[in-house]
């Protein structure tokens, strides 16, 4: 499984992206508004920091709502990677979010499919061309149901129809989560850097540092 960093925070990607584990980037229009910036001026940012990941994604605006509106924004956007195939739309799972999908795809644009919360919908967006689907494991546990069983569901449903669109994970909130979507076939997670940061740390591992620390003190110079 690789790792995607979910932010729009520069300084996080930077920090994510000189340990050499980043595979992508997601943003969406909550992450882009916490950062007070312009959107487009923010992608432009970002795509010129992580020269040597595989994809970039950059949200349609909620006020695109045909998918007339989506494919003009997403014309936009491409034009700010220089037409690199890094760049990659991400669209809403609606109908109209289908049908721009479809469109895109079609072009040869890299498409991310979002706000999926069923097989169903993942399936739609996979036969509508989808490079990726994103289902929201996170927001499906805080309504008690179980977000990693989606993630392990459509996993296996793509396995047995041989569908080649890749899985994000989104919506992570702990090193559990990682762990298990990583086991249930997601391709991809994307995840804040705190959690990133998590996952490097156990206790066992400070303890024994700081003893290493402790018995250099000691040893003879
Ligand atoms: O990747 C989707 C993510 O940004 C949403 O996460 O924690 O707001 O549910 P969260």
């Amino acid at each position: 499984m690789k790792f995607f960093i979910d932010t729009a925070n520069v300084k996080d990607i930077e920090s994510a992206y000189k340990i050499g584990v980043l595979s992508g980037v997601t943003t969406n229009p909550s992450l882009v508004a916490k950062e007070g910036v312009k959107f487009e001026d923010r992608i432009a940012e970002i795509l010129q920091l992580v020269p040597e990941v595989e994809s970039v994604s950059a949200e349609v605006t909620p006020d695109a709502e045909t998918a007339e509106e989506m494919i003009a924004q997403a014309n936009e956007l491409i034009k700010i990677n220089n037409h690199d195939d890094k760049i990659t739309i991400k669209l809403p799972m609606t109908l109209a979010g289908l049908e721009a999908c479809r469109y895109l795809s079609r072009k040869g644009v890299k498409t991310n499919v979002t706000l999926i919360f069923t097989v169903n919908q993942a399936l739609l967006a996979a036969r509508a061309g989808a490079t990726y689907v994103s289902p929201f494991l996170g927001r499906l546990d805080d309504i008690s149901e179980d977000g990693v069983l989606l993630v392990d569901k459509i996993a296996q449903l793509f396995r047995t129809h041989g569908l080649d669109t890749q899985i994000i994970a989104a919506s992570v909130r702990h090193p559990d989560h990682v762990t298990r979507v990583a086991m249930a076939g997601a391709h991809i997670a994307t995840v804040p850097f705190s959690v990133i940061a998590q996952l490097a740390k156990h206790p066992l591992t400070d303890q024994g540092l700081e003893k290493f620390a402790a018995d250099w003190q000691k040893s003879i110079k």
